[in-house]
């Protein structure tokens, strides 16, 4: 019997083995995704489904055409009041732009108090990012928040792109007078890109931080003011004969993170302000780094006159060879998948076959276990709501539920200083698809079972 069942365990841990060689395979300037897993997360990892969505990378992806078609822009003004019950969940969201606005992953919170979300970073977590479910290609982006502070606690709100261009504001904890700006054009590390604006203390105030991004130039204003203007032309390249100016559609991510947690590069935590302190009295009251989200204004600006127009819903790169303005496209192609077997190759894949109808039942389970964690979030809500001092009485909701799939939560590849050091060689042309992934195994996490099956082998 025992013998049985330690059998039982042994098949089991050959079947996660087998799980995990095929939860780990990268993707980077040199290596890009296999067809059967063909998209390259901004995390540099290969996959289907949500792995397609939410700035998939279209550099090292198979092909162009594996990320799922970018839902177009559409102008909006999101109030975050009582908002946590309609955020979608980033681990399971299919797609469909009708369900959410804004993705989460990681702790979000409703803050009663000030009619405004929480982005919360409890202790030795990869904190919080809160991402817009469709592009913008051009437009004007507003956030109204509160930044979190404290050394090794980076508050972003960032416009990213699968191509590896953003703009940015970065704050650090550390200095809650300064707003740090920036921009990437396909993830090209430039140190001289960075510009400071001075405002006033950026956790106890709420500011209105723009970015206001136009085919030409780009402008980042605090509170009306503009503090840094950025034009086109002032980034051209005359050997490659390129603009380096951030061109393709991008999303909008707010995120916290712990650009200053221990595990990080020394350069990342030096630029952070040092270690991040998990003891610090946030951890125990209210229990969370937090940033506080109150609105965020969208306003759509015409793409390019030049563009190759074929429909109205969404855009798609044209090009494997580069990821320039002039390789985007407007389409009616599809931006949902059905199952997260799917990817921009076949949207469709898994709801055709013979275990169509498990499928079905799987993504109406997690979009019921989604559902769940709205519940639980509101109640936390609710307590906080009966007390006067509610952020420090309501209790981080974890909402995380990660399998294999997940999307991994820690936002340093966000940041732009780790994935611009880690990506700095890559070049416009360098997305030539190999159809072998590189595979990396985690066997430490095994070991244990794996001792346990050569015993059970010796025995019988
Ligand atoms: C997308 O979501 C909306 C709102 O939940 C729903 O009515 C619609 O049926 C969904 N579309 C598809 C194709 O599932
Ligand atoms: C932060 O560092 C701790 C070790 O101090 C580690 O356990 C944890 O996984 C790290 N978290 C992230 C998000 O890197
Ligand atoms: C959003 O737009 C409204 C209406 O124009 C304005 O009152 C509000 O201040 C804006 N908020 C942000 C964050 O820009
Ligand atoms: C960095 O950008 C500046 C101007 O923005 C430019 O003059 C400089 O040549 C760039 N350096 C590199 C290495 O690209
Ligand atoms: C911006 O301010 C930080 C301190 O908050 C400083 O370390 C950094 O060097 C400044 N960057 C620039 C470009 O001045
Ligand atoms: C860039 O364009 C702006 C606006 O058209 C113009 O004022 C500026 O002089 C130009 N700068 C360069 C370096 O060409
Ligand atoms: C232009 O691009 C080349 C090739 O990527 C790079 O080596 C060089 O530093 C860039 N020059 C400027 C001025 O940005
Ligand atoms: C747009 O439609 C034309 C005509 O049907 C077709 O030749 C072209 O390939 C399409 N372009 C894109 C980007 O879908
Ligand atoms: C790309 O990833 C492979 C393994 O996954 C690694 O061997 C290689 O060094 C990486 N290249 C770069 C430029 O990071």
């Amino acid at each position: 019997m025992a013998i049985f069942k330690n059998w039982l365990i042994c098949l089991a841990s050959i079947f996660s083995f087998v799980l995990r060689v095929e939860a780990s395979t990268f993707c980077n300037a040199t290596q890009a995704c296999p067809q059967d897993k063909p998209c390259c997360s901004q995390y540099g990892e290969c996959g289907t489904g949500q792995y397609c969505l939410n700035n998939c990378d279209v550099r090292y992806s198979f092909s162009h055409d594996s990320c799922m078609p970018i839902p177009i822009c559409k102008s909006s003004s999101t109030k975050f009041k009582e908002y946590s019950s309609k955020l979608g969940d980033a681990n399971t969201f299919l797609g469909n732009v009708s369900e959410a606005e804004w993705l989460y992953t990681g702790s979000v919170i409703d803050y009663d108090d000030e009619d405004s979300l929480i982005l919360a970073m409890p202790k030795n977590s990869g904190g919080t990012v809160l991402s817009s479910t469709r592009a913008v290609w051009y437009g004007k982006v507003s956030v109204r928040m509160k930044t979190s502070h404290l050394g090794g606690v980076i508050t972003g709100f960032i416009l990213y792109s699968g191509a590896g261009d953003e703009i940015d504001y970065e704050f650090v904890g550390a200095d809650l007078e300064t707003a740090q700006t920036n921009f990437y054009w396909e993830s090209v590390l430039n140190y001289t890109n960075s510009v400071n604006i001075s405002t006033t203390d950026t956790f106890d105030n709420y500011h209105i931080y723009e970015l206001d991004w136009h085919e030409d130039y780009a402008t980042w204003s605090i509170d009306g003011v503009v503090g840094r203007t950025l034009f086109k032309n002032e980034t051209y390249n005359a050997t490659t004969k390129m603009y380096g100016y951030p061109q393709t559609p991008s999303k909008v991510d707010v995120s916290i993170w712990p650009g200053g947690n221990s595990t990080n590069a020394p350069g990342t935590i030096a630029w952070s302000g040092g270690e991040i302190n998990w003891d610090a009295s946030d951890i125990s009251d209210p229990g969370y780094y937090y940033a506080i989200i109150n609105e965020i204004n969208i306003t759509c600006y015409d793409p390019p006159s030049t563009v190759q127009k074929n429909g109205t819903s969404a855009y798609i790169y044209t090009s494997s060879d580069e990821f320039l303005e002039k390789d985007i496209a407007i389409t009616d192609d599809e931006v949902m998948m059905d199952t997260d077997e799917g990817s921009g190759l076949d949207p469709h894949k898994g709801a055709t076959t013979s275990s169509s109808a498990q499928k079905t039942s799987s993504s109406t389970s997690s979009s019921t276990s989604s559902s769940t964690s709205s519940t639980s979030k509101s109640s936390s809500s609710t307590s906080s709501a009966h007390s006067t001092s509610s952020k420090k009485s309501s209790k981080t909701t974890s909402t995380t539920s990660n399998g294999d799939k997940a999307i991994s939560s820690a936002v340093s590849a966000a940041s732009s200083q780790t994935l611009s050091t880690s990506s700095a060689s890559g070049s416009a042309s360098s997305s030539t698809s190999s159809s072998s992934g590189n595979v990396a195994v985690n066997v430490a996490a095994n070991w244990g079972l794996t001792a346990l099956c050569a015993i059970v082998g010796y025995i019988l």
